[in-house]
């Protein structure tokens, strides 16, 4: 279990115990206090979030103060900006899902939850005074259908939903998806809010406003641009994640090292999240429709794409990244547009993260190539995101031998 130790400072130790109680009601969590324990703390208050007091130093000071501004202090804000008048709140950090009433829009009075069983979140509790309705859908990516999305459309209808309801997805980017899907065209568009639940859906899925159902055809073939109102990644929900998801969600992580995210490997995970949201927000803000720049968020997503439409064996989009990172680099040397220090970096950020840097055996080049011009990325030859000397961003190859070259670098 993640502990997030936190130091409540403050005038009087009556104050802090109390700063301390209520932001343990706020958060949802256990708070234990004591004054020992922590070295260089003395005379504070330790409020030790969860059941154990932890041997680690406080990562984050809190002054007994108004509730907001405790708040503001455990969790980040990241606003995403979208054209010249909309923008709306990320917020990341332990227990923001207990946030969601703050973030509804004034006129709601029907919440319609969607989520899947494996998530496990309840969120009854913070939403008094709603009409709260859950409507549960099967596990994923065949519950990224068009025949799901009209069936929540028409239970919607059924209970009377109007444009001042609202639906709240919680879950990974498949609910996140179908319910931004849904939202965007019942009734001509009403208001969403996601609740992230994995680190996919943190640092990607639920950014941006991208939403969607696959069809028999391929996946996210139908679909929509639909802004959320707002977005709460609570890193609490991290801790029930099967382990190969959150594996997968760091994959799609190590990407963002490489788009400006930085020393991000040295930051705690909610400063990560927060950093990646920041990251995808400003992408999507200079381009909201993907005409250039939402590519770069493509970054070692060809060869990705590739690999999973293979189908020959089980992987994980994110672990599918990962890899295809390397190869990016590959190719991009072979082009001189980097040198081997950054390869290597690579590579090092692809490790760090528990990733795989060679292909997986069970596909061959020539198959691989084949599935890189059929990728929907491939409008005029095979279009590649690549690393630079301006940074990442897209280029066209057709040179199948330095392609090729770049492969056979990768099953050593
Ligand atoms: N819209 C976008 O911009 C965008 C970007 C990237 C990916 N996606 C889409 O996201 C989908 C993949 O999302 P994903 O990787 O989050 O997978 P997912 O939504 O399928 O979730 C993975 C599994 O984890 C379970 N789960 C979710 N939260 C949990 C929690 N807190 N505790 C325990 N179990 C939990 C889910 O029920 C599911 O079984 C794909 O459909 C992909 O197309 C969309
Ligand atoms: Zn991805």
């Amino acid at each position: 279990m993640d502990i997030l130790p936190i130091l409540i400072d403050g005038v009087d130790s009556a104050t802090r115990r109390q700063a301390a109680s209520d932001l343990a009601a706020a958060l949802g969590r256990t708070v234990l206090l004591g004054a020992s324990g922590y070295p260089g703390t003395d005379n504070r208050w330790v409020a030790a979030l969860d059941d154990a007091p932890s041997s680690r130093a406080p990562r984050q000071t809190v002054l007994a103060a108004p509730m907001d501004e405790m708040l503001a202090a455990v969790h980040r804000t990241e606003l995403v900006e979208v054209g010249d008048v909309r923008s709306y709140p990320v917020i990341v950090g332990p227990g923001s899902r207990r946030r969601l009433a703050e973030v509804l829009p004034t006129k709601t009075q029907r919440v319609a939850v969607v989520t899947q069983a494996g998530v496990g979140i309840d969120v009854s509790d913070v939403l008094t005074g709603f009409d709260v309705r859950v409507f549960t859908i099967e596990d994923g990516e065949r519950a990224k259908r068009f025949e799901v999305a009209a069936d929540l459309a028409s239970q919607f209808a059924q209970w009377g939903m109007t444009r001042n309801d609202v639906v709240v997805a919680i879950g990974g980017g498949v609910v996140t998806d179908l319910g931004g899907f849904v939202a965007s065209v019942y009734h001509r568009g009403i208001p969403v809010v996601h609740v992230a639940t994995t680190l996919l859906g943190q640092i990607d899925a639920a950014i941006g406003g991208k939403c969607g159902v696959n069809l028999p055809e391929g996946k996210n073939l139908m679909g929509s641009f639909w802004q959320p109102s707002a977005v709460l990644c609570d890193t609490d929900a991290l801790q029930t994640l099967p382990e190969r998801e959150y594996r997968s969600g760091l994959g799609e992580l190590a990407k963002y090292h490489f788009l400006g995210g930085g020393e991000l490997d040295a930051m705690p995970l909610v400063d990560r999240v927060a950093a990646c949201v920041r990251i995808k927000a400003d992408v999507v803000a200079a381009d909201e429709r993907e005409g250039g720049r939402r590519a770069i968020l493509n970054y070692g997503h060809t060869l990705a794409h590739a690999l999973e439409s293979a189908g020959t064996y089980e992987i994980r989009h994110g672990e599918a990244v990962a890899t295809g990172l390397v190869y990016a680099a590959e190719v991009a040397h072979r082009l001189g547009r980097i040198d081997s220090t950054e390869v290597a970096e690579h590579r090092r950020v692809v490790e760090h993260y528990g990733q795989s840097t060679t292909l997986p055996a069970g596909i061959d080049n020539d198959q691989i190539l084949e599935l890189f011009s059929r990728d929907k990325k491939a409008l005029d030859g095979i279009t590649f995101v690549l690393d630079g000397p301006r940074g990442v961003e897209t280029v066209r190859i057709d040179d199948r031998k330095l392609l090729t070259d770049a492969l056979k670098a990768m099953r050593t």
